[in-house]
């Protein structure tokens, strides 16, 4: 499913944080007039990745079991429900899932990451 079809999905230039507040990886809310937005956010020095926080699996947040979303190599994200793991730069199901996250395209204006169209 692509992240534009969550009803909730924020339109493009959402203000979704300060990068210099983020670590390397963070579940975040995204929060607009249409409800709350699950975001996984991944940040490896300027490069951000996004992915919708919902596991293809069980439709989970990744973090449902704790905050332990990187794996030990810092390559691989990890659903804290069952284990699978995905490519962090891509999102693909590397094992336990039979298909991917869903990307969530995002820039950075000024310092501050937004939602890209
Ligand atoms: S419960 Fe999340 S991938 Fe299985």
């Amino acid at each position: 499913m692509a992240w534009t079809d969550y009803s909730t999905a924020p339109a493009p230039g959402t203000r979704v944080c300060d990068l210099e507040t983020l670590g390397a990886v963070a579940a975040l809310t995204v929060e607009t007039d249409k409800g709350a937005f699950p975001l996984l956010v991944a940040r490896d020095g300027a490069q951000v990745r996004a992915y919708v926080n919902a596991c293809p699996h069980q439709y989970l947040p990744l973090n449902y079991r704790g905050d332990q979303l990187l794996s030990a190599d810092g390559q691989m994200l990890l659903c804290t429900a069952h284990g699978a793991r995905f490519d962090l730069g891509s999102g693909e199901a590397i094992d336990g899932a039979d298909c991917g996250l869903d990307p969530v395209p995002v820039t950075v204006v000024d310092g501050t990451l937004v939602i890209a169209g």
